[in-house]
């Protein structure tokens, strides 16, 4: 799920750097003034004119001098800096020698990285449709015998893991023999064979939870995996590495019910870069060709081939219409996104997701759309969100419910015909996000829907744990046991109560729900541990509570209420630093966590002004 933190923090670095090897140091300072205060875009646009000089000097330049400060800032270890930067560094740098400044593309940029300027409003853009909405509407429930599906998401297996290897670590993640001292034998801190939250998945669970699957739900309908195999060691990914993770992955998934896989950002090398096509650049085509092989046992070969050609395909199974999107290509991450003139349909995929709706719509099918990152979540770009949601709007009667991944928590969205309106009676859809099998955001999960096997309704939602804390859990191994229904859980609490196990919980129940947990701070909190399965209980009231509502009802980002903190991504290293000591997500709903990281970041004074030395001798020689 994670961007490249390394990363990130180098480029903050750098622009405190090498603005002082182009002026002085009080250009450096006065731009930290600029960030701290968030004052101004202007001062923003400032800092990416003389990123852009570096960017032209070439990428190698661009690599080495950002390299280098990471290194001196100590933002992360060297091997980190050296493979982060490098991998990620020369798609920025040709963003940058192609950006405008200022324009809608910086504008977006200097949000995603200094956390400065606001949103720029979505450019309006009215997505073509083959035929108007039709007056029909969700269809009624069929009360006939439910069908299971099974939903899994973010494995992220890392074939690395040794048992005995140091949990504590200075790295993302840990459990590898990055030095001697962190082999087995030599620490004080030895993993588990089964796993650990400071680490990614070892395979033994990934097993044991098909294992569990094939025992839980032997009949399911089929399965949806929501995306990202590859671990978190994001510096040190390559494709050939990559394309062993994602093959031996879908090799191990082999006797589930029909898998229906999504591309996850993790799925690429470097770390979330998905080209669109328009780029005419196939560095990452091996994604596809790895996914669509894989994927091919289980959705046939022209679903296959179509898959092939940016990661998204149609299956039909029953009356349902499956549909699987590539949202890397709206995932604000995703730095080959950043070009000139961003388009609003990349390579097509909206054109294509709107023909199959109608092909449903036409045939009478059902359908679901899966994917990786939720659409409705602050890294989805708002304009691509807006145009998907027009999208879910004309298709409302025919979309029974999408599915996701990517937060790693135990999370719903709704859509709305109206979003400054938003109510029971013109609440859309629901987009159900699967909680993650790796164990960083606490226990190992996957869900079983019960499903209406007319409508393809969702009439339940039950998730399994594996109790990482059992004091069993790393002698006997994972046991996978009911953590708990939506429908025995929440269907109490609304007016009038939903128990009636044929019932369909509705986007209108969903959206009932969020009012229950408006008043009811129990309920809410209840909601909010279930998030990582409650491994981090953490509490949530006052702006945190309705923050959270809000982003709730917000399938569509731009009305998530997620507010830009400057400086916002140090907070997202710096939680990432939070979660390596157990405490997950701290001030994330309070945004008051910038004072302590520029305090942070003045503690590195001395180290920054070396930087500006380094940075200043490597322009020199060119
Ligand atoms: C990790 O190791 C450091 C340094 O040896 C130690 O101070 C810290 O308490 C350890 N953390 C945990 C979670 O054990
Ligand atoms: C790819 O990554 C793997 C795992 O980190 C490593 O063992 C291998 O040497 C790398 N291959 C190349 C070509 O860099
Ligand atoms: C949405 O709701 C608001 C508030 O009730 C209303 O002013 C607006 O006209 C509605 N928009 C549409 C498109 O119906
Ligand atoms: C996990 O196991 C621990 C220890 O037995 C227990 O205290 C905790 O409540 C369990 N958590 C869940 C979610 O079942
Ligand atoms: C939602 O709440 C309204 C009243 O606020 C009620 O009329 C409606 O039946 C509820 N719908 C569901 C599905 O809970």
């Amino acid at each position: 799920m994670k961007l490249s933190y390394a990363f990130l923090w180098c480029l903050q670095a750098l622009t405190l750097t090498s603005a002082a090897a182009i002026e002085n140091r009080d250009l450096a300072s006065t731009i930290l003034g600029e960030i701290e205060s968030a004052a101004s875009c202007a001062g923003c646009d400032a800092v990416l004119d003389i990123l852009k000089l570096l960017a032209a000097l070439g990428n190698t330049i661009f690599v080495k001098t950002l390299t280098e400060i990471c290194i001196l800032a100590k933002a992360d270890d060297k091997d980190v800096c050296t493979g982060a930067v490098g991998l990620e560094g020369p798609i920025i740098a040709q963003d940058l020698r192609a950006m405008s400044i200022p324009s809608h593309t910086s504008q977006l940029f200097c949000i995603t990285f200094f956390g400065l300027c606001p949103y720029p409003p979505v450019t309006p853009y009215t997505v073509p449709f083959p035929s108007p909405k039709p007056p029909t509407s969700r269809p009624v429930v069929s009360r006939q015998l439910p069908i299971q599906v099974v939903h899994f998401s973010d494995i992220h297996v890392d074939p690395f893991y040794e048992t005995g290897a140091s949990y504590n670590c200075t790295k993302p993640i840990c459990c590898r023999p990055y030095t001697s001292a962190e082999a087995p034998g030599n620490n004080k801190y030895p993993a588990g064979p089964y796993g650990n939250t400071k680490c990614d998945a070892p395979v033994s669970l990934e097993d044991s939870m098909y294992a569990a699957i094939k025992q839980i739900a032997p009949n399911a309908a089929f399965t949806l995996f929501t995306g990202d195999i590859v671990d978190h060691a994001v510096w040190l990914t390559n494709q050939t590495q990559n394309i062993k993770d994602i093959n031996d992955a879908y090799t191990r998934m082999s006797g589930l019910p029909p898998v229906y896989g999504v591309v996850g950002n993790h799925e690429s090398s470097p770390t979330n870069a998905f080209p669109p096509t328009a780029l005419k650049n196939n560095v990452e085509q091996w994604v596809y060709d790895t996914l669509s092989a894989d994927w091919s046992q289980w959705i046939g070969s022209t679903s296959a081939s179509a898959a092939d050609k940016f990661g998204a395909y149609s299956v039909i199974n029953g009356n349902l219409r499956v549909i699987s999107i590539n949202t890397n290509l709206y995932y604000g991450g995703n730095y080959w996104l950043y070009e000139k003139t961003m388009e609003a349909d990349p390579s097509g995929q909206f054109a294509w997701l709107v023909s199959e709706l109608q092909a449903a719509e036409n045939s009478g099918q059902r359908a679901y759309i899966i994917g990786h990152m939720p659409m409705g979540m602050g890294d989805a770009f708002r304009d691509a969100s807006n145009y998907y949601s027009q999208i879910v709007n004309r298709y409302s009667a025919t979309i029974a419910a999408e599915f996701w991944g990517h937060t790693h928590t135990d999370q719903f969205q709704i859509a709305y015909s109206n979003y400054t309106a938003q109510s029971y009676s013109n609440a859309l859809e629901t987009s159900y996000i699967c909680p993650s099998m790796t164990p960083t955001s606490g226990h190992p999960a996957f869900r079983v829907y019960s499903i209406d096997p007319v409508t393809y309704g969702v009439l339940d939602v039950t998730t399994y744990i594996a109790n990482l804390s059992d004091p069993n859990y790393q002698t006997t191994g994972p046991v996978w046991t009911k953590y708990y229904s939506a429908k025995d859980a929440y269907g109490p609490l609304v007016t009038p109560p939903l128990t009636d196990p044929a019932a369909e919980l509705t986007p209108a129940f969903w959206h009932n729900l969020t009012t229950v947990f408006e008043t009811s701070p129990t309920a809410f909190q209840d909601y909010k541990n279930r998030q990582t399965r409650g491994y981090f209980p953490t509490t949530c009231t006052g702006t945190c509570q309705t923050q959270e509502i809000c982003a709730i009802r917000a399938a569509e980002s731009q009305y998530n209420c997620a507010t830009i903190t400057p400086g916002i991504n140090f907070r997202k290293r710096d939680e990432v630093i939070e979660r390596s000591q157990g405490v997950i997500e701290v001030g994330e709903c309070e945004g008051s966590i910038l004072r302590p990281i520029l305090a942070k970041l003045a503690a590195k004074d001395g180290l920054l002004e070396e930087a500006v030395l380094k940075a200043r001798a490597m322009y020199r020689k060119k």
